[in-house]
């Protein structure tokens, strides 16, 4: 049998639309996770191998309006069905009662992030196979630098689940994204015509300065090795 090791040997540096076929043709229950970023050319390209890919997104309540309208807008141009995961109420409403809204600029954003989007992708993650996400090394030299093409979920995956991960925008860079976006004419989000490059939730995404890194504008309070909310990290 061959093992997730060696199938990352063959996929490693392959484009993304290689590493997604393999994906798509090798995993029947799989689904895309899409942030109302520059991650829809995932969309646009898995669409053209398989037409009825599962796309879910974590709406934590926090997005920016332009995110929501960016997330109607890709439904509406590609005609398919976005997933969107709500939090646990009940967990929501004792946090926001005990610490209001805005908690996360006094003691972090790990609380918050893992009402609004770990607890639900952990929940959708339960019921698939494997998942697809948009993460790139350029986004972070301090957090994605060894993401592989194809791994064994380490923070989702349990005893009774083996999940497989595919990051098939890995090796990407930011301009070869917007290359294909531009030559694609793939619909995208107003916010990055507004000095946004990475974008979150709308509490703790800022724009950047022209040379600021990407994730300079994501949770801007916190130390750098720090601006990971859980979705991509393994367990500690
Ligand atoms: S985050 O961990 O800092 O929030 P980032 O914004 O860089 O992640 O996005 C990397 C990938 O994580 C996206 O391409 C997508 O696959 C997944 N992701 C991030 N946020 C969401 C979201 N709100 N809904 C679904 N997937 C998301
Ligand atoms: Fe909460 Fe901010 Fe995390 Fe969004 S990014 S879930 S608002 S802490």
């Amino acid at each position: 049998m061959t093992t997730i090791e060696q199938v990352q040997t063959e996929l490693q540096g392959k484009n993304p639309r290689k590493v997604l076929r393999h994906a798509l043709e090798n995993y029947q229950n799989v689904a895309l996770s899409f942030s109302g970023a520059e991650d829809v050319v995932l969309i646009d390209m898995a669409l053209k191998i398989r037409p009825d890919i599962q796309i879910f997104c974590l709406d934590t309540g926090r997005l920016h309006p332009e995110t929501y309208q960016f997330i109607e807008k890709v439904r509406k141009h590609y005609k398919i069905e976005i997933e969107l995961l709500t939090p646990d109420y009940q967990s929501l409403e004792a946090l926001v009662k005990q610490k209001g809204l805005f908690s996360f600029y006094e003691d972090g954003h790990k609380e918050c992030c893992g009402i609004r989007k770990v607890a639900p992708l952990k929940r959708k993650l339960a019921q698939v196979d494997a998942w697809i996400t948009g993460q790139r090394k350029d986004q972070s030299v301090d957090t994605r630098d060894s993401i592989p093409e194809i791994q064994v979920d380490p923070a989702f995956s349990t005893p009774e689940q083996t999940l497989i991960k595919f990051n098939p925008l890995v090796n990407q860079s930011s301009k070869q994204i917007w290359d294909y976006i531009e030559a694609f004419q793939v619909p995208f989000n107003e916010l990055h015509q507004q000095g946004y490059i990475s974008i979150g939730c709308e509490p703790c995404t800022r724009a950047v300065l022209p040379n600021q890194h990407e994730r300079a504008g994501r949770w801007w309070w916190e130390d750098a090795t720090k601006k990971e909310c859980g979705l991509h990290i393994a367990k500690t």
